[in-house]
Order: C-alpha cells, then sequence, then structure tokens
C-alpha cells in the first residue's frame, strides 16, 4: 500500500499499512504478495492486541508473521503499533481463525502455529465452539510443513484436557519441548493470569 495520502479514500485504507486485505477471500493466501518475499511464515490465532507477535515479529526479522483476530479494534492496534515499530514482517489479517486455517493459509507453509489463550467457552454446551476441537488437528497439519510446530497455552483446566485429547489422538504429531526463548514471551492475558495467580499450562506439538 502506498505512503501517499489518497485524497477521498476512507482513512483506514490511508493508514492500515500491515492489515491485510486478499485479493479474494475464497482462494488461499498468496505468500510471496502478501510479505513481498519468500520466508518461513509463523501464524498467531487470536492474536488479541499482538503483545506477543509484535515483540516475537521484532526478535526474528528473517521470518515472516501473520497475525490473525476477529475483532477490528484489536487487529488496529496490531497494525499501529507494529507500524510504530517499524515492522516490514508482519502483517495483520482480519477474519475468523477457523476459516482462515482452513481456506486462506495454503498447505504446507506454516512454520509456526501460535494459539494462545483461546476463548475457553467454559459451559460444555458452548464447547462446539472452542477453535482446539477435534478437526484442528487435521486442519493445521495440513497448513504446517513437515516439522513445524503448534504452540498452545491456555488458563482452562478443561480446554487443556481437550487440547492434549484432540492431539493425542493423532498420531502424526508429537509432544516436543516449548522453546525457552519462546516460553519467555509473555502475552497480554498471560501477564494478567499471573498478575492474579491464576495458572497457566503450555503444551507444543511437532507435525511429523
Ligand atoms: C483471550 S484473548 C487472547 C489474546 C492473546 N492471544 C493473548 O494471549 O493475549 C482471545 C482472542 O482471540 C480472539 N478470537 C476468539 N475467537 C476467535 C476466532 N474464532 N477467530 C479469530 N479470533 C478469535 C478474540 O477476539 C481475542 O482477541
Amino acid at each position: 500500500m502506498s505512503d501517499v495520502p489518497n485524497r477521498g479514500a476512507p482513512a483506514d485504507i490511508v493508514r492500515d499499512k500491515l492489515l491485510y486485505r486478499p485479493a479474494s477471500w475464497f482462494e488461499p493466501l498468496v505468500l510471496g504478495t502478501v510479505f513481498g518475499r519468500a520466508a518461513p511464515l509463523e501464524v498467531e490465532l487470536g492474536s488479541g492486541d499482538g503483545s506477543f507477535i509484535l515483540e516475537w515479529a521484532r526478535r526474528h526479522p528473517e521470518r515472516d508473521f501473520l497475525a490473525v483476530e476477529r475483532l477490528l479494534g484489536r487487529i488496529r492496534k496490531v497494525d499501529r503499533k507494529g507500524q510504530r515499530a517499524g515492522l516490514t514482517n508482519l502483517r495483520a489479517l482480519r477474519i475468523e481463525a477457523s476459516y482462515c486455517l482452513e481456506y486462506l493459509l495454503p498447505p504446507g507453509t506454516v512454520e509456526s502455529l501460535h494459539i494462545y489463550f483461546p476463548d475457553p467457552w467454559p459451559k460444555r454446551r458452548h464447547h462446539k465452539n472452542r477453535l482446539v476441537n477435534e478437526r484442528f488437528p487435521e486442519l493445521a497439519w495440513r497448513c504446517l510443513t513437515p516439522g513445524g510446530q503448534v504452540h498452545l497455552r491456555t488458563d482452562d483446566a478443561g480446554y487443556f484436557e481437550q487440547m492434549l485429547r484432540v492431539f493425542g489422538g493423532d498420531t502424526r504429531f508429537r509432544v516436543v519441548e516449548t522453546p525457552g526463548d519462546l516460553v519467555l514471551v509473555i502475552t497480554d492475558f498471560e501477564r494478567g493470569f499471573n498478575a492474579q495467580g491464576i495458572p497457566t499450562r503450555r503444551i507444543s506439538y511437532q507435525r511429523l
């Protein structure tokens, strides 16, 4: 997108430099076009205000990062903060995460998938709304590169059990140690839970 102010255009079109609008919402993203280069890709689903991905992208300029978030106000914050930080390896996509996983991420392209503190939907009748559900490992497997990893964190014990169950039932994944430098990057929600003394859990899986 051009830096030149576009007179007459809606304000967000001029301002939202990292917010990515694909030419088609029905075709897989063309990553070379999204980032303007070829580099390993990491994706965060439900990035919130971007506390994790902004810091992780800053630490890894040699990689590309996609923040996926359905709330406009939050994704705009990712955009603003990313621009302020001068990040050229970050794009923000306002879309529902499972749609992105199933239809927009090209197969075999994602090296790391980050899902931190997804909405827990604690009531049993709402469990069907959880992002990490029975179908999730299949969708994650498809978009990951061989050897690619999924990193999960949650404060909800029941949701954590569900994460262990759905990935444990898929022999195409194995549990791996979460990299130490990754553990040290704390998300906004995690900081809040830590401050309140609420325990959080994490686990990582690798696509075989
Ligand atoms: C509890 S917050 C966690 C935000 C961030 N990951 C963190 O740890 O600070 C969950 C975020 O996921 C977003 N979200 C929830 N369900 C989503 C979905 N299906 N697709 C995209 N974003 C979603 C919410 O809008 C919210 O910003």
